[in-house]
């Protein structure tokens, strides 16, 4: 592909980069476990941005920092510390009262906040997200924080109150597992490892997180945060190479709950490293292959503003991502035309230009990687269809239409994660409810349409294969208050702000026969407050 014009001047010479973004490098050499800061004088993995910096040689990564290399025997101290503080249910964290532990979560809310310049500009520069989207993925996270504590008020209030059955007097409440591990992805490192995190906290559990290869350093401004706003053992972080860690983890059979965003792949490697797998709570959010189904009765303006939206922001690089499209025959031409349009409108550049869409790719050989899968669909037939599609230098990777796709291409089945929009013809609707019904992924799905009983026949069968319809609108997680979840290879549990509250705990009660002898001993304990769990507190 002839490179783009302006693709070649496309990273900043030294000095270009505007003052309030350049970025010190950060080095992370402490780790936090069992309340303490400590400090490593071990091996370090250097971190290497997106953004690259253009030198004689060409485009060449810029160093941004680095963090701690850990051992699997500081990881298994981690550990021992998390499981002391959790002491099989007897912890102080675990039998803090629900306020108390609201009183924690919302005081690291408070010292998060303050770190907001720092977290935003770090995230920009370690994943290359634009300064906007970092932003919003900060406030997001917070606001998701917030509304955590919320939903948990709303979830005790409903358990302050007895429950009396066949002659049984129970009050039933939520309890926690015990140590969770969190692992989130490099794509959204903040508020995707936060969306488990929070939850598992605030239930009770005791954590150890382990923060993307890209995406770490970010978590350096909140180590402090973390250790001031939680008792000894209640968070720790582990950084280093998973193998190292997460293995030995998993294998020493404490880890009660496996909160992992990745690949399906991983997850299994994980889950089987478990020795009693049936004592292990997964919550998965893995891989998926959203399609949009575009009919020929499709408002195409709408369809091609949406599935640029689904398939190009944060350059593809979002497990919700729209990473097929089914247009229709009749309209293709019409629909590509616009498609190429709307790619070329696209601002592209550098991560704190405002108005940026398209931005360099962290993940190391990503763009030969893509390169890779547009040549073999070019061996069977496809073409790039928007000027420049597929052009690169160093790390940045020119969006790329791909038409006409067909099964026997990579492209069709793999899950790209990234700015390349595979489009497939079709004539009967029959071919993509197919692609649906066979694919491994079942997560969600786009559909285009204007006609409301056509619509309506696709949604029955299509509800009951993935676990999301989006009508004229391209895929997404949000509103965090709305169930996230995915059939087959896409997820296991569901997380939205109330529904990760269930997954981090298990319903558990104290039920008595309703004779004079229970009835005064719960009077008795309910009334002078000697049970927090028994109780009929309400927390306002
Ligand atoms: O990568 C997966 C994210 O959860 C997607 O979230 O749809 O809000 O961008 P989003």
């Amino acid at each position: 592909m002839t490179p783009h014009p302006n693709l070649s001047s496309i990273f900043p010479t030294p000095g270009s980069i505007p003052l309030e973004f350049d970025l010190k490098p950060v080095t992370q050499d402490t780790y936090l476990i069992d309340g303490e800061l400590r400090h490593w004088e071990g091996p370090m993995r250097e971190v290497l941005s997106p953004v690259c910096a253009q030198t004689a040689d060409g485009p060449s990564r810029v160093l941004i920092g680095s963090f701690p290399l850990l051992t699997e025997d500081i990881a298994l101290e981690m550990l021992d510390a998390a499981a002391r503080a959790y002491d099989h249910g007897n912890g102080l964290w675990p039998t803090l009262p629900v306020e108390g532990r609201i009183e924690h979560i919302l005081d690291f809310a408070y010292r998060m906040k303050e770190k907001r310049r720092e977290v935003v500009k770090i995230l920009m520069w370690e994943i290359g997200k634009s300064y906007q989207d970092s932003g919003r993925e900060f406030d997001r996270t917070i606001e998701y924080i917030l509304d955590t504590v919320d939903a948990l008020k709303n979830l005790d209030r409903a358990s302050s109150r007895f429950t009396i059955e066949q002659g049984i007097i129970g009050q039933i409440r939520r309890a926690p597992l015990g140590v969770a591990l969190c692992m989130g992805p490099f794509n959204y490192p903040l508020n995707e490892t936060f969306t488990t995190l929070i939850p598992a906290l605030i239930m009770g559990n005791t954590v150890i997180f382990k923060p993307p290869k890209y995406g770490a350093l970010l978590f350096q401004p909140l180590l402090e945060a973390f250790r001031e706003a939680f008792p000894a053992g209640v968070i720790n972080t582990a950084c280093g190479e998973g193998r190292t860690i997460v293995g030995p983890l998993m294998a020493s059979g404490k880890i009660d709950v496996l909160a992992f965003i990745g690949t399906s792949r991983v997850a299994d490697v994980l889950k089987k490293q478990h020795p009693n797998p049936h004592r292990l709570r997964s919550v998965l959010g893995l891989d998926a292959k959203n399609p949009a189904i575009i009919l020929p009765d499709a408002d195409i303006d709408l369809a091609v503003q949406e599935c640029i939206l689904g398939t190009l922001s944060f350059n593809g690089q979002r497990c919700t991502a729209l990473k097929i499209l089914f247009i229709h025959s009749s309209i293709a031409d019409l629909f590509l035309a616009k498609l190429s349009q709307g790619i070329d409108d696209l601002k592209y550049g550098m991560p704190w230009e405002d108005g940026v869409t398209i931005t360099p790719l962290p993940e190391e050989n990503k763009v030969d990687t893509l390169s890779e899968l547009i040549a073999d669909a070019e061996k069977s037939g496809a073409k790039v269809v928007n000027p420049s599609g597929g052009a690169s230098s160093g790390t940045f990777f020119y969006p790329a239409a791909l038409y006409p796709v067909s099964r026997e291409m990579r492209v069709y089945h793999e899950e790209q994660f990234g700015p390349i929009i595979p489009i497939v013809p079709f004539d009967d609707i029959a071919e993509p409810m197919r692609y649906v019904t066979e694919s491994n992924y079942g997560q969600q799905v786009s559909l285009f349409g204007n006609d409301a009983d056509t619509l309506a026949r696709l949604i029955d069968p299509l509800v009951n294969q993935v676990c999301r319809v989006n009508l004229n609108s391209q895929c997404q997680r949000g509103p965090d208050t709305f169930p996230f979840t995915g059939r087959k290879d896409s997820a296991e549990g569901t997380l939205s702000v109330s529904d990760a509250l269930r997954v981090f705990s298990i319903r558990t009660l104290v039920a008595a026969k309703e004779n004079d002898i229970n009835k005064a001993i719960i009077t008795s304990i309910v009334r002078e407050n000697k049970s927090s769990f028994l109780s009929t507190d309400f927390i306002f």
